[in-house]
């Protein structure tokens, strides 16, 4: 039974930011909706600036505020990390003001972990994230010798010069003699601190003998032998929306300048394994992550679903969305913007101005299509 536009349109703009309840008796209810969110310039415009939208967006879709039959499912899919995934859900959690399960929030890094599993008796360099909490991210999935940049620099620190250990960082560094240690990978799991420092560390360990620092292979500048370090990228955004008006580089943006330092010291490509939006691993382990929710909350995890990303990145958010076959909406309140007639790189199915608009719009769009 399909209601007329209107009432429709009155029905969902009064429930979402209004106070109306949505009834199973009288009420069509959007039974195969869910929705991702990104975080960034879609929930959040930086470390401690929570949109008011989003708020009250995530409280009526959790049900919080009884005004549902029944929650609509919804989960994060962030590029951002850098910290263990329980500890950043339950910092959401409070942010956010509701309770986010294990199931609803993937990090840049979190598919990343079976991934990694093979390492876990290895020495790994661990980079990115604000003092030792990549490394804490790296323990947290079972990672035995997680090492990080720090850790290089306290063992030689002529190995990189331009800057010195802070008294915190000495605070945690864990010594060794690096060069009885062969790596077998380079993760970079978050926006490095110290691009310098560790686009250095980095190139040594992939021209590296064995993975052992301070030495350099021979033949490490043919491209028909291949070094023994893989190198592990979480996130590709260049750009970022923080609580800066204009967008931030991201750690898309190191990598473009590994990329090109390698280029001019090796000649080669550099070889990268990349994870993170665009991309379908992303998005097949968050459609892993939404059913595992809905079997959580005793709903029928195999159940037909209509997902509705909503993002504020044409490149990461949207075109991973596209490719991947859900629904997409772009939102204004991040890196994209149309104030002057701008197109975005990838076409959403629509462009909303901010995810109250953009879950507004969803709900009119599954019941208009009679999606109950
Ligand atoms: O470093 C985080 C940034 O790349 C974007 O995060 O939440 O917009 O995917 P998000
Ligand atoms: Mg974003």
């Amino acid at each position: 039974m399909l209601r007329s536009a209107w009432s429709v349109r009155r029905l969902v703009s009064t429930t979402v930011a209004g106070k109306r309840a949505l009834h199973a008796k009288t009420t069509p209810f959007p039974d195969k909706l869910a929705f991702a969110f990104d975080i960034d310039g879609v929930l959040k415009q930086g470390h401690h600036n929570v949109l008011p939208q989003a708020k009250r967006v995530l409280r009526f879709l959790s049900g919080a505020e009884g005004r549902l039959p029944k929650p609509i499912p919804f989960l994060l899919i962030t590029n951002g990390g850098g910290i263990p995934d329980e500890e950043r859900r339950a910092a959401l959690s409070r942010e956010l003001g509701v309770e986010l399960t294990e199931n609803q929030l993937v990090q840049s890094h979190t598919p990343i972990k079976e991934y990694v599993d093979k390492y876990k008796d290895k020495p790994v360099l661990v980079v990115g994230g604000k003092g030792e909490n990549c490394r804490r991210v790296a323990e947290s999935y079972g990672l035995k010798h997680p090492y990080i940049p720090q850790d290089i620099i306290a063992w030689k620190p002529d190995i990189w010069d331009r800057t010195e250990l802070t008294e915190e960082e000495k605070s945690f560094v864990r010594p060794a003699d690096f060069s009885q240690i062969p790596f077998s990978a380079a993760l970079v799991f978050d926006d490095t601190r110290d691009w310098g420092r560790d686009i250095t560390l980095i190139l040594d360990l992939l021209s590296s003998d064995k993975g052992v620092f301070g030495t350099r292979r021979e033949g490490h500048n043919r491209a028909d032998l291949s070094g023994d370090v893989e190198l592990v990228m979480s996130n590709a955004d260049v750009e970022w929306r923080s609580s800066w008006p204009i967008p931030r580089l991201g750690t898309g943006a190191f990598r473009l300048c590994l990329e090109a330092t390698y280029k001019s010291t090796t000649g080669l490509e550099l070889p990268y394994k990349q994870f993170g939006k665009p991309f379908k691993a992303t998005y097949e382990f968050s459609e892993l992550m939404l059913r595992r929710y809905l079997k959580q909350v005793g709903r029928n995890s195999n159940k037909e679903l209509n997902v509705y990303m909503v993002g504020d990145n044409p490149l990461s958010d949207i075109d991973g969305a596209n490719r991947f076959g859900w629904n997409s909406i772009l939102v204004r309140t991040g890196v994209f913007h149309d104030k002057h007639g701008e197109k975005p790189s990838h076409k959403p199915t629509v462009i909303c101005d901010d995810v109250e608009k953009g879950v507004e719009w969803a709900i009119q769009e599954e019941l208009r299509k009679g999606n109950l």
